[in-house]
């Protein structure tokens, strides 16, 4: 059985975008079903991607929101969708304990860092300003803290010849993209 997604995203929505491919006509097309696109952030770029490729979205605005009242709307909203996975691409937000406990080691996260060494954004910035050789880019369950659930598997990223943020930043997301559904995709079929 293919497994019932949902994406939730904050902006850009790059990250979405690659997951959105690869479940049309790519590796994730026999894992998954991209049901939903979800954002917090009415100005969300992504959503305009994901409304082009005819994926459904909802945004429900959390700004101004207790986190635990935000996260109840969303839940709700979420139930009728029968989700088995919620993938955080660029989900700017903290969820809930209540979240987390709803879809128990059913939300995935993407992080542009090794989740052990920096946690929260800025991860190019910070591998950049430290002037690091190398990088990772971490795939892992998501828990009540920031960035720290169970990773699941993370890969290296040769930035020692890199001089800008922005080369830095471009080849780590050419990583992401690629890893998130390959590892999206090992993670689905495992489960069949
Ligand atoms: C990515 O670097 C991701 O790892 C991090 O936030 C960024 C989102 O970029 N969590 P995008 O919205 O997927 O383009």
């Amino acid at each position: 059985m293919k497994k019932r997604i949902a994406i939730f995203i904050s902006g850009r929505g790059s990250n979405m975008d690659a997951i959105l491919r690869q479940t049309r006509d790519g590796i994730l097309r026999d894992a998954c079903e991209l049901v939903l696109v979800f954002s917090n952030n009415p100005e969300a770029k992504g959503l305009e991607t994901a409304k082009n490729a005819g994926v459904p979205t909802e945004c429900i605005a959390s700004k101004g929101k207790k986190r635990e009242n935000f996260d109840k709307e969303v839940i709700n909203f979420l139930e009728p969708f029968k989700i088995d996975y919620i993938i955080l691409a660029g989900y700017m937000r903290l969820l809930s304990p209540l979240f987390i406990r709803t879809y128990q080691k059913r939300i995935i996260n993407i992080h542009p860092a090794d989740t052990r060494a920096f946690q929260g954004v800025g991860a190019y910035d910070w591998a950049y300003k430290n002037k690091l050789q190398k990088t990772y880019a971490t795939v892992h369950y998501v828990d009540e803290g920031m960035d720290t659930g169970d990773i699941i598997e993370q890969r290296e990223l040769d930035i020692s010849g890199m001089t800008t943020l922005e080369e830095i930043e471009k080849a780590g997301l050419a990583l992401e993209h690629k890893m998130f559904s390959e590892v999206l995709k090992k993670l689905f079929e495992n489960e069949q």
